[in-house]
């Protein structure tokens, strides 16, 4: 049977693997207890020990490492770019200058290392003023905030290495752009690309998009407000100059170009690109697809995007369950009811599955809390709102103690 490899820990490896499982043989490195709950092996040997047909590489961090250049370099098929194309993400400033000169919309910005240039420059915004660290954050990094001085205060922190070390000690500071936010997921086989269904996150902590930046707290998909017109448009305006100069720079480019897209009243711009499946949108996507995404991910890897006509069927919402502090922090231990020994209830409603991010088995065979993000409930239906009734059912039966959900995932899109 043919065999694949998915590396990561998370809720998004586990929504991979489970999709690629259908079809395959699937070996997550290293994984976590709740995937090796459903079955699917997980594995401490590193990547690049392991022999299989297919790799795919969920998070940012071994991507900006050179994971993907180290395994092609042994004959092997990879889904994710090599370290020169995931500089895309690994460093803002640097998606920023590329952006610009392949002239994709964006927000207006400038970086800064110096702290009297950069308050200058804040000075000349207007708000809601737009702070970012250059490196890696997990999600956190950003600050979007009317309050001048609040924007202030946080230049300095992040100049200083007060709060995300030597990642913030470069900053962007950016126009605030104003609009729905999308998440449409791009595979690119160094040439080719398809769009997958658009989804839209909800990156905020609390509902009606209340409290801190998060790694994403739910998603949904399809995303209506994104029609078939938008989708071609941001290709043809975004995607497309993006895959000419990372062509025109030598970078072969096979795996996901996550494009992070504000629709603003004056056409959709582009606030980011991840190089990488998004987390929580693939706990929607990769069911939408099922056993197709085998078929898909294998072409980006060989350069066969070409004619590939994926058919996703139906809606999905999943619904996150962080543990108590997050994202300020996160707590260990908390015993999570309804799950393991006590049955998989949730996985009992229709169309429920629950992807284990920072979740752990203790001794005693129980899960418990082991993360901030700890699990993600995903409900699939024939529409967004069936998928949403189903996804809040499953999540109202895993319980723990302070448990963090946000009750508006997907709501306005119903
Ligand atoms: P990023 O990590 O760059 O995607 O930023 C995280 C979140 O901050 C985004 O999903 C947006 O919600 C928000 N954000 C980022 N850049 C801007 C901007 N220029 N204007 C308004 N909101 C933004
Ligand atoms: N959903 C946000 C991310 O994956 O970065």
């Amino acid at each position: 049977m043919t065999r694949c490899v998915v590396v990561g820990s998370g809720a998004r490896e586990h929504a991979l693997a489970w999709a690629l499982a259908q079809n395959t043989d699937v070996v997550v490195t290293p994984g976590n207890d709740g995937i090796a709950a459903h079955g699917i092996a997980c594995v401490e040997t590193p990547a690049t020990k392991l022999e299989a047909d297919l790799f795919v590489i969920g998070p940012e961090q071994p991507l900006v490492e050179g994971l993907a250049d180290r395994l092609r370099a042994q004959g092997k098929i990879v889904v994710g770019p090599g370290a020169a194309g995931a500089a895309l993400e690994g460093s803002k400033a640097f998606m920023k200058e590329f952006l610009a000169t392949a002239d994709v919309p964006t927000a207006t910005f400038a970086t800064f290392r110096d702290e009297a240039e950069a308050l200058t420059y804040l000075a000349s915004m207007s708000p809601p003023y737009v702070v970012k660290t250059d490196g890696l954050a997990a999600g956190k990094g950003v600050l979007v905030t009317g309050d001048f001085d609040e924007a202030s205060n946080d230049v300095l922190d992040k100049l200083r290495g007060r709060s995300f070390g030597a990642a913030g000690t470069t900053v962007v500071i950016e126009e605030g752009l104003d609009g729905q936010e999308c998440s449409l997921l791009v595979l690119c086989d160094g040439t080719d690309v398809v769009a997958l269904v658009p989804a839209q996150d909800f990156k905020r902590v609390g509902d009606g998009d209340a409290g801190a930046n998060t790694g994403g707290m739910g998603a949904f998909a399809p995303m209506a407000a994104m029609s078939p017109a938008l989708v071609t448009e941001v290709m043809d305006k975004i995607l497309a100059p993006t895959v000419a100069e990372l062509r025109r720079r030598g970078i072969d480019f096979r795996g996901v170009l996550y494009a992070g897209v504000m629709l603003t009243p004056r056409g959709p711009k582009l606030l980011e690109y991840n190089v990488r499946f998004g987390d929580p949108e693939t706990e929607v996507l990769a069911p939408l697809y099922g056993d197709g995404l085998f078929d898909l991910l294998v072409r980006v890897g060989e350069g066969r995007l070409a004619g590939a006509s994926p058919r996703p069927t139906g809606a999905a919402v999943t619904v996150v369950l962080a543990s108590h502090g997050y994202p300020q922090g996160s707590r260990r231990g908390d015993v999570i009811a309804g799950l393991g020994a006590d049955g998989q209830l949730a996985e009992r409603v229709d169309g429920v599955t629950v992807y284990h991010a920072g979740s752990a088995l203790d001794v005693r065979g129980q899960f418990i809390t082991d993360g901030g993000r700890v699990l993600a409930i995903t409900g699939v239906g024939a529409t967004v709102p069936e998928a949403r009734r189903r996804a809040y059912e499953g999540a109202s039966l895993i319980t723990f103690e302070g448990r963090v959900m946000r009750s508006d995932i997907a709501l306005g899109a119903i």
